[in-house]
């Protein structure tokens, strides 16, 4: 018998506890013990009825989802939760953390469902490209009506225990030990003479307009397919009887699993907690943060000090006056509020940090005891060497020096130190405290408990850390500045920007790169690109400069209502900046070109390509450590779709053989952005793909 389930009696209630640490998944070993355990409670003289608890940290995370894309091993799970809700015997969950996915279908197979106050309950399985596949279409919408029920499985989010019970998904919730109120709850059940009450036999949910809300999620999911066919299946438990339902549930979940969706989803799910496992890093005890110094009260530096004030730890943040501190005291405030409303945080929080928390100061000798100071400065080598110069002066001896930097070499500001081993890049994306990405850019001189450090931070903060090695731009600008000059380059060749926004959004991606830029503000590129040409690095053999010209009439963006787009109607009624196609055009003329045209397809195949390319090369340089470090980086810090997975998922998924030979093409055109990567090649010769790479590099 199965040690995964326990089995103990307690007076005519027996108890199936579920041992399958971290999280219960549902594996089959799970599956089968609790087959094999309904079986022996039945089979026991006296039982009258069975609770069904979880030990460790959840009830049930869900289906094991390392088990997805193999063949399903029986007993499934959609007749296990149905032998569950056809038992003579009264069945009861009692949950507590989680109840996920396949974990909620099994609650909603058991007849009363107790869950204690700081329980969750979901059917997160959108997130993974698929549809709840154990019943949770057919049941969910039953006990809550169609557009709760959808609600909750379209977007995947967490369910709170007290609004779980106004939904009626749990029928009580108290506090306690989970086991204990469940054998009460039971206990009071069978005293009270209550039937058993299976799901699948009450009356099917009110119809809707199943065809206007399948386009709505379809709309909002940017290309996501599997939120819609949540709409399909709900809508079977409406017009067909329960047995039918499910088998449509079963098989448009098991179409789903085939997809190369449900493939990248799953890849995001499982490289998003493999970002930080590093090798190099196993047994390395980070050194303790328990306050932070942060230089620089700009947008930046005003979002890095208020996502540490979010994660609870002190901030003294220097600016070079009192203004510019009263400036960035009001930026955190501004910062603060939206957390506030958001309900991010209490009021209570909120003055603590505010009057506690916070320190603005003008002088370097306030850093002097901080654990860990980030400097967030203007952008250029020897202000940044300048300000690196003080805090060696004056930070105590062990406390760990941070840059900011985007594109800066960390190295050369470590070594302007007397404490190379005690610097790193951390390297944060706008805003701050409300992007994920956090690269930690690792010079050679870097001691490894600093680099362990820098990810516990990151973990602190609630940040997806990515290690990067140095270079220019490091992993995510070094392989933006490539895909933006391949996108420049179609723009001179016959695109447009508006058409590259608008294939890139069909591709998945929330914005195209035009709009991105002029989110971010264009004067940024602006000073990259002058920097670049200043030092003679240039990607493309042609110079777009139509972004220029942009610049030059004072057009940044957002910020001052016009870039490429125009913002007079605000920033969601944007539209093209007709200028810009008069400075594309004078320069095509300028250039001798003959503009020509591209598909949407052709767009994103080579905009893809050149990301790939480079990504590739970045892997291969080793400035990423793994292929799954780079599609994380561009899924948490450049809007990348997640369900394609990251670029190098999306890579293996096409096929890396065809891209490697489109990518030859293209640099028969122009070298410089084109030239193909060795390692790109070295994974097609021997026939193998990215992932093989992940494989190899796990920690
Ligand atoms: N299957 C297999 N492994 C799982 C898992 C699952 N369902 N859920 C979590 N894990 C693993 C994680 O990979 C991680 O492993 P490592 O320690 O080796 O990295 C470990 O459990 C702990 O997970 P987290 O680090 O994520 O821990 P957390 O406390 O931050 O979060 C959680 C816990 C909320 C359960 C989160 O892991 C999560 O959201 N899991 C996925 C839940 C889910 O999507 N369930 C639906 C599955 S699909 C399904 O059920 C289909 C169906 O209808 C039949």
């Amino acid at each position: 018998m199965s040690d995964k389930i326990g089995y103990d009696r307690v007076g005519d209630i027996a108890v199936l506890s579920v041992r399958n640490p971290p999280v219960n998944a549902l594996s089959q070993a799970v599956r089968q013990g609790l087959w094999d355990r309904m079986e022996q409670a039945e089979a026991d003289d006296g039982v009258r009825a069975v609770l069904i608890v979880g030990e460790g940290r959840a009830f049930f995370a869900g289906a094991d989802i390392k088990e997805f894309g193999k063949t399903p091993l029986e007993p499934w799970l959609p007749n296990l939760i149905n032998r569950i809700e056809g038992s003579p015997l009264l069945v009861v969950a009692a949950m507590h953390g989680v109840s996920l996915g396949g974990g909620l279908e099994v609650a909603l197979g058991c007849h009363y469902r107790l869950a204690v106050p700081s329980a969750r309950v979901g059917l997160p399985e959108v997130h993974l490209g698929l549809i709840p596949g154990a019943g949770g279409t057919q049941r969910l919408p039953r006990i809550t009506g169609v557009e709760p029920g959808l609600e909750v499985m379209t977007t995947g989010r967490h369910v709170g225990a007290a609004e779980a019970l106004k939904l009626g998904i749990i029928d009580v919730m108290r506090d306690g030990d989970p086991k204990e109120l469940g054998l009460a709850y039971a206990q009071e059940l069978l005293a009270a003479g209550a039937p058993r009450r299976a799901i699948s036999e009450m009356p099917p949910p009110a119809a809707i307009d199943w065809d206007a809300a399948f386009e709505a999620v379809l709309a909002k999911g940017r290309g996501q397919i599997s939120p819609a066919w949540c709409v399909r299946a709900v809508q079977t438990s409406v017009e067909k009887p329960f047995a039918e339902g499910l088998a449509a549930e079963r098989q448009i979940f098991m179409d789903l699993m085939q997809t190369d969706q449900r493939k990248g989803m799953i890849h995001a799910f499982f490289s998003e907690r493999a970002v930080s496992n590093l090798p190099e890093l196993k047994g390395v005890t980070p050194r303790a943060v328990e306050s932070l110094g942060v230089i620089g009260g700009g947008t930046m530096g005003a979002g890095i000090a208020t996502s540490a004030l979010l994660a609870g730890l002190p901030v003294t943040l220097l600016e070079m006056s009192a203004e510019a501190g009263e400036a960035a005291r009001g930026r955190i405030e501004g910062n603060l509020a939206g957390a506030l409303k958001r309900g991010k945080i209490s009021d209570a929080q909120h003055a603590t940090i505010l009057n506690k928390a916070l320190h603005v100061v003008t002088d370097y000798s306030a850093l002097g005891q901080v654990d860990l100071v980030i400097e967030a400065v203007f952008e250029e080598m020897a202000v940044k060497k300048t300000v690196f110069a003080e805090l060696d002066r004056v930070c105590k001896p062990g406390a760990i020096l941070a840059s900011n930097t985007s594109y800066l070499d960390v190295g050369e500001i470590a070594a302007g130190t007397s404490r190379p081993a005690d610097v790193l890049g951390l390297h944060f994306f706008s805003p701050a405290h409300v992007m994920k990405l956090l690269e930690i850019v690792v010079p050679d001189s870097a001691a490894p408990d600093v680099v362990a450090t820098g990810f516990a931070l990151g973990k602190q903060l609630g940040k997806v850390s990515v290690r990067a090695g140095v270079c220019d731009g490091f992993i995510g600008n070094r392989i933006l500045a490539v895909y933006r000059s391949a996108a420049d380059q179609m723009i001179l060749d016959g695109a447009s920007p508006f058409e590259i926004d608008k294939a890139l959004e069909a591709f998945g991606f929330a914005m195209g790169p035009y709009a991105v830029a002029d989110l971010a503000g264009l004067d940024i590129g602006w000073a990259v690109r002058k920097r670049k040409r200043a030092e003679g690095v240039q990607i493309s053999a042609r110079d777009a400069e139509f972004p220029d010209r942009l610049c030059e009439q004072g057009h940044f963006g957002q910020k001052t209502g016009k870039g490429y787009y125009d913002y007079a109607g605000g920033a969601k009624a944007r539209v093209p900046n007709a200028e810009v196609l008069e400075f594309i055009a004078a320069e095509r003329a300028d250039k001798g070109i003959t503009p020509r045209d591209f598909s949407h397809a052709q767009i994103v195949r080579k905009y893809m390509a050149a990301m790939v390319n480079e990504a590739a090369k970045v892997v291969g340089e080793g400035i990423a450590r793994r292929p799954l470090d780079v599609d994380m980086t561009l899924l948490f810090g450049y809007g990348f779709p997640r369900y394609h997975g990251g670029p190098l998922k999306w890579a293996d998924i096409v096929g890396l053989e065809g891209l490697l030979s489109d990518i030859k093409a293209y640099a028969a055109e122009d070298p410089g952005v084109w030239a193909p990567a060795p390692l790109l090649e070295q994974l097609v010769a021997d026939g193998r793909t990215f992932d093989d790479l992940n494989k190899e590099g796990a920690a």
